[in-house]
């Protein structure tokens, strides 16, 4: 299942990320505010609950959310991502997945995972700018099984079509978010037109 955002304002802030002139202090910004305009989509089906409120003006019978969200950047791109939804929903738990890809086999490697407990009984929410062969994120989505979340959306920025087969035969039960859907692959695994590499132009790496 994929729902591609394709929002004035996103696509308008994707721009800015996919040029090759922007500076970290900018593609940083942009990444973040794009986290946080997917964030209006993706919680659009968070569970809510009844309650009484007192108004000024009196007796209110209205709603409001109930249960746990679970945000899993996947590091370290997907760190990028954080704060533009947190800054929606600030009770969010975090939980974070180490992973890079050989760069010879395109294989993910999991070098780190803290989880928070209870993601059975959480929406839990996948960040990872780049959705490119899928490996990262088939992998991150399965340890995430293992250790018993049942109700998992994947957030990505750009994917690719390769990507997106993948978690849907894999994973047919996730929602897949994208802001950009792209063309294709190159040989050496990156996205086609994409924005290059996510990790090193938010971190100022290369
Ligand atoms: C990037 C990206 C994804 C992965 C996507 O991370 O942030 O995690 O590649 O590729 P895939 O869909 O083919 O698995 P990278 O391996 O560059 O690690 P880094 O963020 O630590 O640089
Ligand atoms: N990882 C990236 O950072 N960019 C790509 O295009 C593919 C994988």
């Amino acid at each position: 299942m994929l729902k591609v955002l394709e929002h004035p304002l996103i696509t308008h802030k994707l721009t800015q990320l996919r040029r090759k002139e922007t500076e970290t202090k900018d593609f940083r910004y942009n990444l973040s505010e794009i986290a946080a305009l997917m964030a209006y989509e993706i919680t659009r089906d968070l569970p809510m609950k009844e309650t009484d409120v007192v108004t000024p003006m009196g007796k209110c019978r209205t709603r409001e959310l109930t249960g746990t969200v679970v945000l899993i950047p996947v590091l370290r791109a997907g760190l990028g991502m954080v704060e533009g939804i947190t800054n929606l929903i600030p009770d969010a738990k975090v939980g974070h997945i180490g992973m890079y890809r050989d760069h010879e086999t395109l294989k993910p490697i999991t070098y780190y995972s803290k989880l928070p407990d209870n993601l059975a009984d959480s929406v839990v929410m996948v960040l990872d700018p780049m959705l490119a062969t899928g490996g990262s994120a088939t992998a991150a989505i399965q340890a995430l099984k293992d250790s018993g979340a049942k109700k998992i959306k994947l957030v990505c920025i750009i994917g690719a079509p390769e990507g997106v087969r993948r978690i849907e035969e894999d994973h047919p039960d996730v929602q897949i978010y994208l802001a950009g859907l792209d063309e294709r692959l190159n040989e050496i695994g990156y996205i086609v037109p994409g924005l290059g590499d996510a990790g090193d132009r938010l971190f100022g790496t290369k």
